[in-house]
């Protein structure tokens, strides 16, 4: 094996084959631990939500500066409920059932601790401790906030699609609403409004009772994640994708600049700022704003009225405006990382059916003078899905400290033989530099008809938390179940729950 410095270029463990085994399959020397499932309970009244999406880890000690790898507060997303597991598979819900689903969904904040021989452990009874749900009171903020799109309110209900996420530096969470289409007519007694969801909202994990805030200049579109980065000269820059065949990458550059160590000035940085969007034809960022950008004051719809009044609507409906004016429509951008060396930013475009992309691909852009505020870019493909690379579908990305990328696929379930040569949903190790550049490793399995999602690694790099989305999900009914994973002693219900993988020999210092 090699060693060294180049042994970075290399994975870490055995590369494992593709199976259909429910369960995690996992490569020699590392092992997986179930943590935080589906209706388990971590406060007296608090329970885990439903199909865990992305992960945060915010070690406990990091607003004054540290790094613990062994005390966090560790945020989960509950992106969606399945009703044949929440609330009842029924056509028309009742009052109950939309309570049910509205208490599963959204994001758990929790306190977890690692003893001395590895092992995690929630802290029940946390102050820390808190679900924000279907229900919690959350304020808008930036342009749209109060305007006509969305019938003049500053606060409404819930965060719902609860996708991938971001962190910030000033220890925020932010979490990405991308699937928000149907809780207006589902969940409409509930007084759901379509254009209150579909935004960035930001949580403050270390202050339970804090307001989220929804962060209207970010838009408004199939929010699937929040790439956070501090460009030179000290602006907060935010990669972000579309979730939709033919849409779009954005970018947000905020107005105020970070300042290291004054979290309370850092706190309302992004409710202000530009929004661009990517044209991949001339490597080009397109400003989406009504007053500067004449183009949009002048759109009209085809009976001659104008398309946008203000920069409410230009943000509400932030995909149209990015299409009128041109930008890129692209493969349904998921998950955006930004590479921790070099500053280049990766994009998983999953797949789309519209033109045959059937495996997806990532792409790699990079800024122009290698600066996060430019106005241009170049790109390149840096690796293609298909039978020949052995993976297809890249969705969650991130990053280890030398610049590997670890990827997990998300290949629709029993929808197409086109993908059988995969077996279940995997995560993937890439190289980015080397002569394996671009090479896929198959690092980890996951059970029937689950999605591996939110990835992350500890500080130390010793354990990697790893969310496991809708396990048997095709189940036609609770007789006839096509997973048990991570069922309750005595039952045989599937649960989506968090593991804790160990095994990793850390980052060297
Ligand atoms: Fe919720 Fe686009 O994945
Ligand atoms: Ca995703
Ligand atoms: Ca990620
Ligand atoms: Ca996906």
């Amino acid at each position: 094996a090699p060693v060294g410095d180049a042994a970075r270029y290399y994975p870490p463990f055995r590369p494992i084959p593709a199976t259909t085994a429910d369960t995690i399959t996992l490569p020699q020397g590392y092992r997986y631990q179930i943590l935080a499932p589906w209706g388990e309970k971590f406060s007296d009244d608090l329970e885990f939500g439903f199909n865990h999406d992305y992960v945060g880890f915010f070690p406990m000690d990091m607003l004054e500066g540290g790094r613990s790898s062994d005390d966090a507060l560790l945020t989960i997303n509950h992106e969606y409920v399945n009703p044949l597991f929440v609330g009842g598979n029924t056509k028309e819900k009742t009052p109950e059932q939309v309570q049910a689903e509205m208490k599963s969904v959204g994001v758990s904040v929790v306190r977890i601790k690692r003893d001395r021989t590895g092992q995690w452990s929630v802290v029940m009874n946390d102050p820390h401790n808190r679900r924000i749900d279907g229900f919690t009171e959350i304020e808008l903020t930036g342009p749209a906030r109060g305007s006509a799109a969305v019938g003049g309110a500053t606060r409404v209900r819930g965060t719902v699609g609860n996708c991938s996420g971001g962190q910030t530096p000033w220890g925020t969470l932010l979490t990405c609403e991308e699937n928000v289409d149907g809780y207006a007519k589902e969940w409409g007694s509930a007084g759901y409004n379509a254009m209150h969801q579909g935004w960035i909202t930001e949580i403050d994990p270390f202050d339970p009772k804090s307001t989220p805030k929804k962060r209207t200049g970010m838009g408004r579109f199939r929010h699937e994640n929040a790439a956070v980065t501090v460009a030179k000269d000290g602006r907060v820059v935010v990669y972000m994708g579309d979730d939709m065949r033919d849409a779009c990458v954005y970018k947000f550059i905020s107005r105020g600049k970070y300042v290291p160590g004054n979290r309370q000035a850092n706190m309302d940085l992004l409710a202000d700022g530009d929004l661009y969007v990517a044209d991949f034809g001339n490597g080009k960022w397109l400003l989406l704003d009504y007053d500067r950008n004449p183009k949009l004051k002048d759109a009209k719809k085809a009976d001659g009225t104008p398309m946008f009044r203000d920069q409410g609507d230009v943000l509400a409906d932030a995909r149209a405006s990015a299409l009128f004016l041109k930008a890129t429509p692209v493969d349904r951008p998921e998950d955006i990382e930004i590479h921790p060396k070099t500053g280049d930013i990766y994009i998983a475009l999953t797949n789309n059916s519209n033109h045959g992309n059937f495996f997806g691909h990532i792409v790699k852009l990079t800024e122009k003078d290698s600066d996060w505020t430019a106005d241009s870019f170049r790109w390149d493909v840096f690796a293609t899905g298909g039978p020949k690379t052995g993976f297809s579908s890249p969705d969650n990305l991130v990053f280890d400290p030398y610049g590997n990328l670890w990827m997990v696929t998300d290949s629709g379930t029993g929808e197409n033989s086109i993908y059988d040569f995969l077996g279940n949903n995997s995560m993937f190790f890439f190289p980015t530099e080397g002569p394996d550049a671009g090479k896929a490793y198959r690092f980890a399995v996951g059970p029937v008809e689950a999605e591996m999602t939110g990835p992350v690694f500890s500080p130390d790099g010793k354990t990697l938390f790893v969310a496991i989305q809708h396990p048997g999900e095709d189940s036609e009914s609770l007789d006839k179940l096509t997973s048990n994973f991570a069922a309750k002693e005595g039952t045989n219900i599937p649960r989506p729950t968090l593991v804790a993988i160990s095994g990793f020999p850390g980052w060297r210092a």
